[in-house]
């Protein structure tokens, strides 16, 4: 996934551009690159490494109210400056985000016309196009509607052609793209953190449509051409909500607004009663599919648990990449409940329209207003996170648990259980201010570890083994507990720590076995649990507020959210922009 910004106006252009990059560097960081135009040229400067490496070597001071910025996430190509965008091709210079999967058999087609290439990235195709287009018809708007029916795959596109400087062009399918405008000029860009420093209204652009900016105006057109207006959005949050506010890392900060993130939820959907809002009739359902990717996927395993439990109803919880490809059987009573943070994961995307293919009712649980997914499902539960910058997902992750949770009450009918939500932000704020510091010393000098747990303990072992995985980079390992003894035991030895989780009473005994096995293998144990047993199996134990089963995992997931981040900080990673990941994977 990559970031793209274009701006137009009566100000000068690269600041600005700069500076709403810097808002999409956790959309990917490899590389990054801007083109404006001066004295009717357009300039291009690329460079690899963050947006602070591009910084230094652009003159800000040039006055120019015209340009383009890219952040990029190498998909075709490795990070280098060639593969860098902008990428021009005659008179057409382009930012993309997303992935063109016919690109070689346009490059093909067009290296046959003579048109050469330079870079190895799918996205060259798309200036190519439009310059051999636009050598046969020099209207723009009919260029871009023939590019357009020539790309296969997803794409969020800026252009700025050097005979019409005056206006910048954009057009999208599959990868987002929003326009928005303050008193200097209009703003393109992949995501509303980019424009939110210079304002908090935009619209988004549906699929293949095509916007025309100008400094004085914006005119959004069909694939047909036909001039269409679109619906001013307001965004529920301000610049300071995507600034650190004094936190060392944006996932720090994110951790510590969990509690408010809960009771924004849990007050949207119980005191505003927004279940209500959806229309969406539960009771016509007797069988559940749970899809996402990473953490998602995880916050669907809890929710696979809590509501089969909870409300009797057959639920199964699938990798969105797995989903899309496998057999799978539908009826009529069966509801798809797509869950993405970000709402443009390609898996889910992809599974989402699977199930409307096969006309079955689709639910979305989603952080990012107006997202793909929250725009395709024919119903959509937000979760009140806020903007998420950090790519590692934390407080949307609670905040989609809750919601999940809330669902298996409201699938359950035992709407007692919502006593069990009260007063639940005292233990996040229990829990966040423990002193993770500790476990994280011993675990920080490894290069493995296990967590271990049964049923949603497992679950949340996986959440927390991802978290320690993506920020830290130790080969963290989540196993059923019950699993160990059937192969994987055999990795454990002084070198690889432990944390065992376990929530529930019955499973109790088991856990404390499980652990048990691992110490007498030299294992170092850490125990996560509610309940303040005294025992010699483990090293150190984090006791958790022991409250419902209904709300457990809602506070469970806090000190592995925790234990990741300071593992991470001893280590020295970039803890909120990890190697080689994005923050939203808009590809395959
Ligand atoms: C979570 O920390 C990871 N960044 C990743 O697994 C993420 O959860 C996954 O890519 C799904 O993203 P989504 O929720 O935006 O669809």
């Amino acid at each position: 996934m990559c970031g793209i910004v274009g701006y137009i106006g009566r100000e000068k252009a690269i600041p600005k551009i700069l500076n709403s990059l810097k808002f999409l560097e956790y959309r990917g960081y490899d590389s990054s690159g801007i083109a404006y135009v001066k004295d009717n040229h357009i300039n291009i400067i690329k460079e690899i490494g963050k947006i602070k490496c591009l910084e230094k070597i652009v003159d800000t001071m040039v006055d120019s109210k015209i340009g383009l910025g890219h952040t990029r996430w190498a998909t075709h190509g490795i990070p280098s400056v060639k593969n860098s965008h902008p990428h021009q091709v005659g008179k057409f210079t382009v930012v993309h985000n997303g992935i063109i999967e016919n690109y070689l058999s346009i490059k093909n087609e067009l290296i046959k016309n003579n048109i050469e290439f330079n870079s190895d990235t799918d996205t060259e195709v798309i200036p190519a196009l439009l310059d051999y287009y636009y050598k046969k018809d020099k209207n723009i708007l009919n260029v871009i509607k023939k590019t357009i029916s020539r790309l296969k795959g997803s794409y969020a596109v800026g252009i700025i052609c050097e005979d019409d400087i005056n206006h910048l062009y954009a057009f999208r399918c599959g990868s987002p793209l929003i326009i928005a405008k303050d008193d200097s000029g209009y703003y393109l860009a992949s995501d509303v953190p980019a424009i939110l420093s210079f304002t908090n209204k935009y619209i988004l652009l549906d699929e293949k449509e095509i916007a025309v900016l100008s400094k004085n105006d914006c005119e959004v057109f069909s694939l047909n051409l036909d001039k269409i207006h679109k619906k001013i959005n307001i965004f529920e949050g301000t610049q300071e909500t995507i600034m650190l506010n004094g936190y060392e890392h944006y996932m720090l900060k994110e951790i510590h607004e969990e509690s408010k993130v809960f009771l924004d939820t849990l007050n949207y959907y119980v005191k505003e009663n927004k279940f209500k809002d959806t229309m969406i009739n539960f009771k016509k359902y007797n069988k559940i599919h749970i899809v996402g990717c990473g953490s998602a996927y995880y916050v669907g395993l809890i929710g696979e648990y809590l509501i089969s439990e909870f409300a009797n109803i057959e639920v199964t919880c699938e990798v969105a990449s797995e989903y899309r490809y496998k057999k799978v059987f539908y009826d009529k009573k069966t509801l798809v409940i797509i869950i993405s943070q970000s709402g443009e994961t390609a898996d889910s995307l992809a599974a989402l329209r699977m199930a409307k293919e096969n006309h079955i009712d689709t639910l979305a649980i989603v952080n990012v207003v107006g997202s793909s997914i929250s725009r395709e499902a024919d119903y959509t539960l937000y979760v009140k996170a806020g903007p998420e910058i950090a790519v590692a997902t934390t407080k949307a992750f609670l905040a989609q648990v809750t919601l999940i949770s809330l669902l298996a009450v409201k699938l359950s009918n035992k709407l007692e259980l919502l006593r069990e939500f009260n007063g639940l932000e005292k233990h996040i704020e229990y829990l966040l201010n423990l002193d993770y510091n500790e476990y994280a010393e011993t675990i920080y000098k490894h290069e493995n570890t296990f967590f271990i747990g049964r049923l949603i303990d497992y679950a949340l072992c996986l959440e927390g083994a991802l978290k320690l995985k993506e920020t830290s980079y130790i080969n963290a390992l989540a196993i059923a507990s019950g699993e160990l003894k059937h192969g994987t035991i055999s990795l454990i030895n002084e070198n690889v720590p432990v944390i065992g989780i376990c929530t529930k009473k019955d499973m109790m005994s088991k856990t404390i076995s499980n652990l048990k096995e691992v110490k007498a293998r030299c294992a170092y144990t850490i125990f996560i649990t509610n309940e303040d047993i005294q025992d010699d199996f483990y090293d150190k134990k984090i006791i958790i507020p022991k409250v419902h089963d209904i709300v457990s995992p809602i506070i469970t997931v806090i000190p592995l959210q925790l234990i990741a981040y300071y593992v991470a900080k001893k280590r020295g990673c970039d803890i909120d922009k990890p190697r080689n990941l994005a923050k939203s994977v808009t590809v395959e």
